[in-house]
């Protein structure tokens, strides 16, 4: 058991299709890559989750086994659900059927979470676009929240609801990490434009790489590995070395 309970990252948004899984599993990779990190990334994205399929694995268990397993579970045993990926991360993955989903509570995800904190040194957090329990189980556990937005209009309409709905629930401000994915200065809404209309400063930006992000998904290839030279690679190393830091 580590003497130091690890740090749960969530990558968070009440929309789907802005990125959080992109983010998630190449910043859990770039996290892998330094520092001797031991990292586990878990697909909360219970309905949904295509983790395994961006990473080329084989979800032989799933979330859905350690919680029919959960009494029993601790820090010592639970790699045993887990699948190593080539870059080291340890993935815990989504159930293979929605339908499987119910049977995954959030006193299951606390446990769930609880016990990565005692054996992992980040622990990155996919979640589906909603303010569900399973979702504010993650979120309570979590020392940074990323809460994921795109330049156009109706995902900042929805952002500037949800980061509302995050500061209503009390989550400390200084806690969300506000990030622009797909940012390109041509669609004509400036950053500027986005931090007065969500009354939040934008920690980081993830440029807009359609090539690179399509390509390296389909291929089940993290571009943080194989493309670490892209703008978008350095972006994500950016956030990496501000989690090190903070
Ligand atoms: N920075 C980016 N540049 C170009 N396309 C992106 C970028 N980030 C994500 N995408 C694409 O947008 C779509 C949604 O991304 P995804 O990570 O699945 O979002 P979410 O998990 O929020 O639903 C995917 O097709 C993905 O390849
Ligand atoms: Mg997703």
């Amino acid at each position: 058991m580590r003497e130091n309970k690890g740090k749960v990252i969530s990558v968070f948004s009440n929309k789907g299709g802005v990125g959080k899984s992109t983010l998630a599993v190449n910043l859990a990779v770039y996290l892998a890559s330094i520092d001797k990190n031991q990292v586990a990334l878990v697909d909360l994205d219970l309905m949904a989750g295509d983790i395994a399929l961006m990473m080329d694995i084989n979800p032989k268990s799933t979330i859905v086994d350690v919680t029919r397993d959960i009494s029993g579970i601790s820090y010592d045993i639970i790699d045993d659900y887990l699948i190593k990926h080539s870059s080291n991360v340890m993935v815990l993955p989504a159930p293979i059927t929605p339908e499987q989903a119910e049977f995954v509570s959030p006193t299951c995800v606390d446990k769930i979470l609880s016990t990565l904190m005692e054996k992992y040194d980040y622990i990155i957090v996919d979640t589906g676009p909603n303010f569900g329990d399973i979702n504010l189980s993650a979120l309570d556990h979590s020392s940074k929240i990323f809460y994921i937005t795109t330049i156009d209009i109706p995902a900042i309409k929805n952002s500037r609801v949800g980061l509302d709905i995050i500061r209503r629930l009390n989550y400390e401000e200084d806690k969300i990490g506000l990030i622009l994915n797909m940012h390109d200065k041509k669609y004509g809404v400036s950053q500027k434009d986005v931090e007065t209309i969500l009354n939040k400063k934008i920690s980081k930006m993830i440029p807009m790489d359609l090539s690179t992000v399509v390509s390296s998904s389909n291929k089940g290839e993290p571009f943080v590995i194989n493309m670490a030279k892209k703008s978008i690679s350095k972006s994500i190393a950016e956030i990496g070395q501000w989690l090190k830091e903070g």
